[in-house]
């Protein structure tokens, strides 16, 4: 069997957990979890987004979280457009996430703009971010089914992320947006995307786990050589612009998983369970994931 080592965890609870919140989280507790998170051992973290306070009112508090968590790791700020970029210069954040969806149906309802538009917005935007030596990681949202326009061509996601590659961006986060894919689309899209692209850019894979695949889906993709997953601690998330999205695929189930099979992460799976034990008060839906469940009910199983 051809498994890793080590494999990097992006943490994106703040920031696609948070997103999709009924709750306004007081900004407070906001920092406490990604201070927690940090200390758990997760060294690169979505910390919030720039993005229209009316779209998404959870993220309008963003400078204030950048300015109280920013530190030596890799802290990403997500942002669609100039408005969030010149946002970003007025902070000392130095890794930008752009986002796009492949279905232009999605990137519409979610940003306003064609993905066509959005490229062309985005082109000079990234020769700039380059040219300032910010580290780049361009979101490739509905890489796989979209919630408007259903099952998307693996070749339209190809010439996507070979755009953007072609931009110079460092890293390409390839997502999975309504949790539909299979471990083997998974397998098959993420061994075409690291055998043409993986020598010129970083490949994380961004899976929702909207039907129970997700866990699968990471395991076919570490068979194709990816080593880079986006996960979010207690499973918080889901895109507000993509009907029938769920969570994102919790931390501490894929923790789990790695470490049972001797892969490295360096997160501590304890303090994790306290920085979810943090949020948990705040937000709306109930914390239920597979780990973090195991260990409230019967801390000695673990
Ligand atoms: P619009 O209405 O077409 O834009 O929205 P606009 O240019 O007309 O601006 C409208 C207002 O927003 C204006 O303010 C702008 O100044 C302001 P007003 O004059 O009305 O007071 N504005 C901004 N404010 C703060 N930061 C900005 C910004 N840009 C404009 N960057 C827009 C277009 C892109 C703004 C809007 O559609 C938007 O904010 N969309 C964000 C949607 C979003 O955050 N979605 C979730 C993230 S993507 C995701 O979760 C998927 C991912 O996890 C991967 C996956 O799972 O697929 C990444
Ligand atoms: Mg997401």
């Amino acid at each position: 069997m051809n498994l890793p080592g080590k494999v990097t965890i992006i943490e994106v609870g703040p920031r696609d957990g948070l997103q999709n919140e009924k709750n306004q989280v007081p900004t407070e507790s906001k920092i406490s979890f990604i201070k927690e998170l940090k200390n758990a051992g997760i060294t690169e973290m979505e910390l919030t987004s720039f993005v229209s306070p009316k779209w998404v009112p959870q993220m309008s508090d963003a400078k204030e979280i950048i300015d109280a968590c920013l530190d030596k790791k890799r802290n990403f700020v997500l942002t669609p457009n100039r408005k969030g970029i010149e946002r970003l210069y007025e902070t000392d954040g130095k890794d930008v996430a752009v986002f796009v969806g492949v279905s232009s149906a999605f990137n519409k309802k979610n940003i306003n703009k064609t993905t066509e538009e959005s490229m062309a917005e985005l082109r000079p935007i990234l020769a700039e971010l380059k040219q300032k030596g910010y580290f780049v990681r361009a979101c490739i949202s509905t890489s796989f089914y979209c919630p408007y326009d259903g099952k998307v061509d693996p070749k339209a996601v190809v010439a996507l992320c070979t755009q953007f590659t072609d931009f110079g961006v460092d890293e390409l986060s390839v997502a999975d947006t309504i949790g539909m894919a299979s471990p083997l689309e998974s397998y098959q899209l993420f061994n075409e995307l690291n055998t043409r692209l993986g020598d010129r850019v970083l490949l994380t894979a961004h899976f929702h786990d909207t039907r129970g695949m997700a866990l699968a889906n990471i395991y076919a993709c570490l068979q194709a050589g990816i080593t880079r997953f986006d996960t979010s601690a207690g499973g918080l998330g889901g895109c507000p612009f993509a009907p029938g999205a769920t969570g994102n695929v919790a931390t501490e189930d894929v923790v789990f998983m790695l470490h049972q099979m001797g892969i490295e992460t360096g997160i501590d799976l304890k303090a994790l369970h306290k920085a979810i034990q943090g949020i948990s008060e705040h937000v709306s839906r109930k914390i239920e994931t597979k780990y973090y469940n195991l260990v409230e009910q019967t801390p000695s199983c673990t």
